[in-house]
């Protein structure tokens, strides 16, 4: 299915534009189609329906399943009674194998001794204090593609990979990977490329013992970064016992002091090795995925790529601390990228026991779906649902979309860790670029979103990249 870009109705400054999306089918696929669309991509399987109805349930092949869009109910399943929903099996049997039981997938206590551990790296003035390192990285990114003809096509999807994965080693992972970014990138993606197609023995629950045909195809990139996680580990461990106080207070060192023979208390050594993977995969390529559409939506829309520029051009010069706190139009563009295409574009738990949501009886065992993508198109939630248009993000109008209609990072105590991490990384990036580039789209390149674990643009992104002229060359 493909969605051809339009611009769409005008208002007082022109045309907005209304960005590639598979259209919403007129009625549900039947069990095969069904079976065959959730493993090509999961987002063509939605109907008209699921972007009206605020609450649609009934028997899908995975079982009883809600899809719930009405805020309300997403406040209580995420917040209020956010006990009754656990992470549910298909999640953990797509994730586990590759990811452990890190962060992402754990549940109950050893989901609560993890975040407890973890929870000090992200603290807002931590995060904030990342700012120069996400700089460095960001400077040399753009360094990168100075070297580059002017003019020329950049795949900004592997870019955008390769800048989030330097900011991490810089940050989080001040060890290293343990291999090259290069090599760390081609298994990522081979990675992806196999458990984000849906296994249908995974689909339809079969017994574990039935070997999966996609397990198969990620065993190689699953020994590689178990080695990797191996060279990491001994670095550090060496680090801490010859010099412990040369050693970084970042991730590493954060899991290593937490592990604890005492599992109540302390993590697991197989928690410690899950944390390190789940990190590497969950910190860089969801930001990543933000930073590539919102690159698309900008090389549609000149003006806005001008507004960037001038607010990039305006901050020049500042820490980047006061920077991540003031790009404010940069922050709205951003936003409205990760609502029209969330890179979490679905969340997913099951009801441990029998509720009530939006007037709607919830079963006890009911697969409950919250799903960004329909819910930051739904026709009863925003004005243009499908239109681009960073303005809804602006002071004056951001504070009047509800809490529980805007969901890229979830919500409750499962809200992602790395929230403020990836907006102001992504913000810090983006004014680097905007400050000495512009874009413009490749005119015979189709762009289609796919959902393969995150929502990616099949066969990457290339756009044209061109010098601005009269740039600001100065870093900062
Ligand atoms: C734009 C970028 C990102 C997006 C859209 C995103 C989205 C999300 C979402 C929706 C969840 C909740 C999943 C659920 O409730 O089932 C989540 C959880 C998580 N995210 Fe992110 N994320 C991003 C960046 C990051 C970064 C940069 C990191 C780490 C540096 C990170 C680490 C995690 C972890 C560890 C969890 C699990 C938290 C828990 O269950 O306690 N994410 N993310």
């Amino acid at each position: 299915m493909e969605a051809t870009p339009i611009l769409s109705r005008s208002d007082s400054r022109g045309l907005l534009f209304r960005p590639p999306a598979p259209a919403p089918l007129a009625a549900p696929l039947g069990p095969f189609a069904m079976l065959a669309t959730l493993r090509r991509n999961p987002v063509e399987t939605w109907t008209e329906a699921h972007f009206e109805h605020l609450v649609l349930s009934g028997r899908t092949i995975l079982g009883r399943a809600a899809v719930v869009s009405a805020p309300d109910g997403i406040r209580r399943i995420l917040v209020e009674n956010a006990g009754n929903y656990s992470k549910d099996a298909l999640q953990r049997r797509i994730l586990a194998p590759g990811l452990g039981d890190g962060l992402l997938t754990a549940r109950d206590v050893r989901w609560r001794v993890q975040r407890r551990a973890i929870a000090p790296l992200f603290s807002p003035k931590n995060v904030l204090s990342f700012g120069s390192a996400m700089a460095e990285a960001a400077d040399a990114l753009v360094s990168r593609w100075l070297r580059r003809r002017d003019g020329t096509i950049i795949d900004v999807q592997k870019a955008m990979a390769r800048v989030t994965l330097d900011t991490l080693q810089r940050t989080i992972l001040t060890g290293g990977l343990g291999r090259t970014p290069d090599e760390f990138l081609a298994a990522l993606t081979q990675y992806f490329e196999s458990i984000g197609q849906l296994d249908p023995f995974d689909l339809l629950d079969f017994p574990a013992w039935l070997p999966r045909i996609t397990r198969i195809r990620s065993r190689r990139s699953l020994t590689f970064f178990n080695d990797a996680v191996e060279t990491i580990l001994a670095r550090r461990k060496a680090l801490l016992t010859a010099e412990p106080q040369n050693a970084p207070q970042d991730l590493l060192t954060l899991l290593l002091q937490a592990q604890s023979s005492d599992s109540s208390t302390g993590l697991t050594e197989a928690e410690v090795r899950a944390n390190i993977v789940t990190f590497i995969g969950a910190g860089h390529e969801t930001t990543a995925n933000a930073l590539t559409w919102t690159l698309f939506l900008l090389a549609h829309s000149p003006e806005w790529q001008e507004r960037l520029a001038k607010e990039a051009d305006s901050l020049a010069g500042a820490s980047s601390e006061v920077q991540a706190q003031s790009l404010v139009e940069t922050r709205a563009v951003v936003e409205e990228a990760i609502r029209l295409y969330p890179p979490v574009a679905s969340l997913s738990r099951a009801a441990v026991g029998p509720d009530d949501i939006h007037g709607h009886r919830i079963r006890k065992g009911t697969l409950v779906m919250i799903v960004p993508w329909i819910l930051h198109r739904h026709r009863r939630l925003w004005t243009d649902p499908d239109v681009f248009d960073p303005r809804r993000f602006l002071p004056g109008a951001r504070e009047t979309i509800d809490r529980f209609a805007y969901l890229p990072f979830g919500a409750g105590p499962r809200v992602c860790i790395g929230a403020s991490f990836a907006l102001q990384e992504a913000a810090i990036v983006l004014t680097r670029i905007m400050r000495q580039f512009s874009l413009s789209p490749v005119a015979e390149h189709d762009v289609t979103p796919v959902q393969h674990i995150t929502l990616r643009p099949k066969g990457g992104m290339p756009l044209i990249v061109k010098r601005r002229r009269g740039a600001i060359h100065a870093n900062g």
